[in-house]
């Protein structure tokens, strides 16, 4: 697994804190995420030495008790087992904390680095939709709603169409075209690849459960398949084509609800990331691919 140095200052030290259960040894590695987050070399029980992540609250939407809430369920009802065991959680000041064992894996932008086949490219990628399927099949019914990021409205027109004259068509669309939303399926609500981690060519964990709960399917695919700004995959409707083929070898959506879906986060990101031009212009041609793909 990657070490990652540190790239920022911690708004809280893990020194700081008063744990209950391990006694902090080491700090190893700081992953870029939006919270702030250390793996660590702790002790526990007084006895033995294990890695530990220690996640410290730190974005303002940050939603640690429904991550803490949602992995007890999804432990104490059997529903799924690739995720972290909470060791414990807690406050420091006026901020929450929860320690996290380690699960052993990479990030896909990682291994595909290290990949020139792309035939196993497109294995992945069928068992990365799969995956998401699997997490949608899980019954809802003992979930809070899943919290709602307010990019998953689509963009005021008033306040971007005088930026961007190429945005604003699918801005219409958009407006016109705003599906029934289902909060109906258990989603995990951030199944983007930098919470997905692969051991031997399967996910071996899925971590960051903030956003989960009773939500919107097509949503949760979409933000799945959305190209972010450094990302080198995802980048071509063959990399979605292959997410989706594995979604629906157990699950199913609706078409036009996830086109709409895609094309607003594709709007959404667009908007965000003015100065890069490169990336706006995958954007675009994913829009026009999007646009005039029937999803067969
Ligand atoms: N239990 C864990 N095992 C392995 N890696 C972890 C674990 N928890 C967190 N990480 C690493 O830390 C990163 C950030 O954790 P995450 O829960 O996604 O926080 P954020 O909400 O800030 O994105 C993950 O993408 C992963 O690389
Ligand atoms: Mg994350």
């Amino acid at each position: 697994m990657k070490i990652y140095e540190k790239w920022r200052e911690l708004n809280i030290d893990p020194k700081d804190i008063n744990f209950k259960k391990i006694k902090l040894i080491k700090q190893i590695s700081f992953p870029h995420c939006g919270n702030d987050v250390i793996e660590c070399e702790c002790e526990i029980n007084n006895t033995s030495i294990i890695n530990a992540f220690i996640k410290i609250e730190r974005s303002t939407r940050a939603s640690f008790e429904t991550e803490v809430n949602h992995l007890k369920i999804l432990i104490d009802n059997n529903y799924y087992k690739k995720i972290p065991k909470v060791i414990e959680d807690g406050n420091i000041e006026d901020k929450k904390y929860i320690v996290l064992e380690k699960i052993n894996g990479s990030r896909l932008s990682d291994i595909f680095l290290e990949i020139n086949d792309q035939e196993l490219k497109n294995n992945y990628l069928v068992k990365y939709g799969k995956e998401l399927a699997t997490i949608h099949n899980i019954p809802g019914k003992l979930f809070l709603e899943a919290k709602q990021r307010s990019i998953n409205n689509y963009p005021s027109k008033e306040k971007y169409k005088k930026f961007d004259a190429t945005i604003s068509k699918y801005i219409d669309y958009l407006i016109e075209n705003k599906p029934e939303i289902n909060y109906n399926t258990f989603i995990h609500g951030d199944f983007h690849y930098g919470n997905i981690l692969w051991e031997n060519e399967n996910i071996s964990g899925v971590l960051d459960w903030e956003y989960s709960g009773k939500g919107f399917k097509e949503q949760d695919i979409a933000w799945a398949c959305i190209l972010r700004s450094t990302q080198r995959f995802m980048d071509n409707i063959s990399d979605i084509k292959y997410f989706l083929k594995g979604y629906n070898s157990i699950g199913s959506f609706d078409k036009e609800k996830l086109k709409w879906c895609l094309i607003n986060g594709y709007c959404h990101f667009y908007i965000m990331n003015k100065e890069e031009k490169i990336y706006r212009k995958k954007i675009r041609n994913l829009l026009l691919e999007i646009n005039k793909w029937n999803f067969l």
